[in-house]
């Protein structure tokens, strides 16, 4: 019964459930990884400085994260994204890039994606609040803690001192934003 009422609350257009959870599962261990590229793109540069311990924690914490959706993927058998190189590549040098710029700019780098990621988490844990996925559903909600906190952590840390944090929050804002369409849907 259950089940009928809720295969009837899908509106012609809306993805199948198999659909949504694979991508769900395809973007979020993309973006997890552009995560710990981030944070190892900030290390390159910001290793050996009073930062690199909050840092490596933030990066040990990406790295469960990743483990997490690397495990749903083969058991769901999702395929990643064939931009895995992309979040590779961009996401080291986002991370290394905005710590050239200065300690306070790496911080406004992890304030803007994570705040992306708040919402994006967010708007998962809606989309799966009617479906029957409640180990997904606990593990997205479990991370989407860690964001906030590594959000906050960051703010703690100077991000809005950094020189032209507007403009700086905007690119990484967008560029993030875009990263995730085409990875849930390639
Ligand atoms: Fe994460
Ligand atoms: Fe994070």
């Amino acid at each position: 019964m259950n089940k009928v009422k809720k295969s009837l609350g899908r509106l012609p257009g809306d993805l199948s459930k198999e659909e949504l959870v694979a991508r769900i599962i395809r973007v979020d261990q993309a973006g997890e990884y552009g995560a710990k590229r981030i944070y190892e793109g900030q290390l390159s540069v910001l290793g050996g400085t009073k930062d690199e311990a909050l840092i490596r924690e933030m990066a040990e914490q990406e790295q469960v994260h990743l483990e997490t959706f690397d495990k749903l993927m083969v058991e769901r058998r999702v395929r990643p994204t064939v931009l895995a190189p992309l979040w590779h590549l961009a996401g080291f040098a986002l991370g290394a890039g905005t710590a050239l710029l200065g300690r306070e700019a790496a911080m406004a780098c992890t304030v803007a994606v994570e705040e992306v990621i708040e919402e994006h988490y967010l708007q998962q844990a809606t989309q799966l609040a009617t479906e029957d996925e409640p180990e997904l559903l606990a593990a997205i909600e479990h991370f989407l803690n860690d964001e906030v906190e590594h959000k906050k952590t960051a703010l703690d840390e100077g991000a809005e001192q950094a020189l032209g944090y507007p403009l700086l929050s905007v690119a990484v804002k967008s560029g993030s934003r875009l990263a995730i369409w085409l990875s849930e849907r390639i």
